[in-house]
This record gives C-alpha cells, structure tokens and sequence, in this order.
C-alpha cells in the first residue's frame, strides 16, 4: 500500500457503523501486547469490531493475540483498544502493520498507550517489571526497515525527530499512577534498593523491581536473539528487546500523537556471563575427570504468555489508574 493511498475513509465508514456515537471519537488509544487483551474485559459499554473484514486490514496471526478493536470505556473515559497487532515479522509490510495506527488517529486519538512483552538485557530488570520506555534502539529502522520510507506526503515531515518520541507527560503520568497503585494495593517495598544495593532512605519510593525507566531494542524477530546478540544490544546500551512497538511508535510520532510505551518483562535474554569452551570440556573428559554439565538457556513463547497472564492485572490497574489523568 503505497502512503497516500490508504482506504481511510472506507475503513472509518465501517468502524463508525458499528458504534454508538458517544463511543466513536475516543482521544485516548491503547496496543495491547502478547497477553495483554484483558484490558478490555474491564471496559463498560464494549464494543468489539473484528479486523477481518475491515478495509486496509490484514490478520493478526500470532497466539496470544486477539484481531479486534475494542471500543468503550475504560474509568468513565472514551477510549479505543487495539486487541493485536500486526508485526513485519508476521510478513506485512510496514505500511500494512502500522496502518491501524494511523485509522486510530483519524477517529480521534491524541494520546496513544502501547504494551508489550519484552526480554530483559538488564540483570537489574527482573521478570515481572514494568519498563516505562525513555528511547529505543532500532536497528531496523536505522538500516531500511522505516515505516516512514517512500514519499512524503505533506503535512507529514519530511525528516521525523525521533529525540523527543516518548512523552514526559505520560511517562510522568504513569509514574504518578502507579505511585497511587502502590500506596491503594498497600505494595511493600523491598528494603534494599537493588539498583544500589543499600537500604532505602526516608520518604516516598516506587517500587524499583515492579515499575523502572529503560531503552528499548527493536528487533525484526521472529527469532529470539543468540547469547552473542543479546550481549550486543545490551552493551549498545539497551535494557530491554522485543520485535513489535517501534513501527508503531514511528507512525504514531509521524500522525503527532503523544506516546507512551510500557514494556513487561516476561524473560531474561539469554547472555551467559562466561563461556565454557568445548575443548575444555572435552580435555577434562580425556583426563579422567569430567565437568559438571552445562545446559543451553532457552526462551519459549508459552513462557512469555504465562508471565503477561500473570502481571497482566497490575498493567491494567496502573492503565485504568492514569487515564483519567491524561
Ligand atoms: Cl528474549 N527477545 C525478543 N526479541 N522479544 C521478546 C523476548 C526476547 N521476550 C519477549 N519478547
């Protein structure tokens, strides 16, 4: 689909058929990432329009995803869910995978909540962590894999700043929320601060394992990466890695949407600290005394799910906390 020749007006027809008009202009959006659907199982007044059969839609394939929007209202507000996503890994081009996005903005929304699950770089990020994302490392799209190639169509920019991308407004939010989250669900802080491994001080704290701030590397997936990857992208200065969000993100900063990304750690990437050589291993065999054996870490899928299905819950009280406040 080359840009400019999006079926806008044909997709929005028949979204706006199916909803009441208190329901068809939210200002707020929301992606929701493996196992993160159940957001909208809190919604009142729901209303679902599947992807198939919408213009300029493709099918989202992935287990864990749902292939619907979800329209209702989340704490009292308006708001428009994307239940699945579209991923280049999946086969779609980029226009085609972010094109949701851009339909999100034309009903309306100004402020755009997107979730995923990603791998931790970080041994200071544990499973279980909600990253709030400050910037992103994208190889992709530094090496031509961009949503925003192909002409430019005014009044998109010609040349995106990316410097600004995540909103300190909503990433101040957030932090606001789930401070407010902490204190209601009466949440203990650990008594030592693991980023630096003293005992914490006096005064307010957020809960430094359950909620942090980090840099998020994009991959095009659908592999996991090799122990040699991850160590790369973990010392190119990134604390977390997925294969989704950043087309989104681009896309989204293209429309002038302010953004915010929110990333559960659902595994650790595979890094091991030290490498046992094979010719060590096979020496000691030779001389009578053979290593305890080693076993290659593995990262799997069905892992990821049961992680999101677990902390979906606190993703979706800390969204439902900062919306009213956006
Ligand atoms: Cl380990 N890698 C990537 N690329 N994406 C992930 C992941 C890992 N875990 C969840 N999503």
């Amino acid at each position: 689909m080359e840009p400019g020749h999006y079926p806008f007006e044909e997709t929005l027809k028949a979204i706006r058929a199916a909803l009441p008009l208190n329901l068809a202009n939210p200002k707020i959006g929301i992606v929701c990432g493996s196992g993160l659907s159940t957001l909208a199982s809190h919604f009142t007044e729901k209303i679902e329009v599947p992807y198939d059969g919408l213009p300029g839609f493709v099918k989202s394939t992935v287990e864990g995803h749902k292939s619907a929007f979800a329209f209702g209202k989340l704490s009292g507000i308006p708001v428009v869910a994307m239940l699945g996503r579209f991923h280049p890994y999946e086969g779609y081009p980029m226009s085609k995978a972010t094109y949701p996005i851009r339909v999100m903005k034309r009903l309306g929304v100004q402020s755009l909540l997107i979730t995923n699950a990603t791998g931790s770089l970080n041994p200071n990020i544990p499973v279980g962590t909600i990253v709030i994302i400050q910037d992103h490392l994208s190889l992709p799209s530094l090496t031509g894999m961009n949503p925003c190639l192909g002409p430019c169509i005014p009044p998109y920019p010609r040349f995106l700043p990316m410097s600004n991308a995540y909103s300190r407004r909503l990433r101040k939010l957030v932090f606001h929320a789930f401070y407010k989250l902490q204190t209601k669900l009466q949440m203990e802080l650990p008594e030592i601060d693991s980023n630096t491994n003293t005992p914490y001080g006096a005064g307010p704290k957020i809960h430094p394992e359950a909620i942090q701030e980090g840099t998020y590397a994009y991959v095009s997936g659908p592999t996991y990466e090799t122990p040699a990857e991850g160590r790369f992208l973990r010392n190119a200065g990134a604390d977390v890695v997925g294969m989704s969000t950043i087309p989104e993100v681009i896309v989204a900063r293209e429309e002038d949407m302010e953004v915010c990304v929110l990333s559960l750690v659902t595994n650790f990437v595979v890094i091991p600290q030290g490498y046992r050589s094979i010719r060590e291993e096979v020496e000691a065999e030779l001389a009578g005394n053979p290593l305890a054996a080693v076993q290659d870490a593995i990262v799997s899928h069905a892992e990821v799910l049961a992680v999101g299905k677990k902390k979906a819950e606190l993703m979706r009280e800390l969204i439902e906390t900062v919306i009213p406040t956006i």
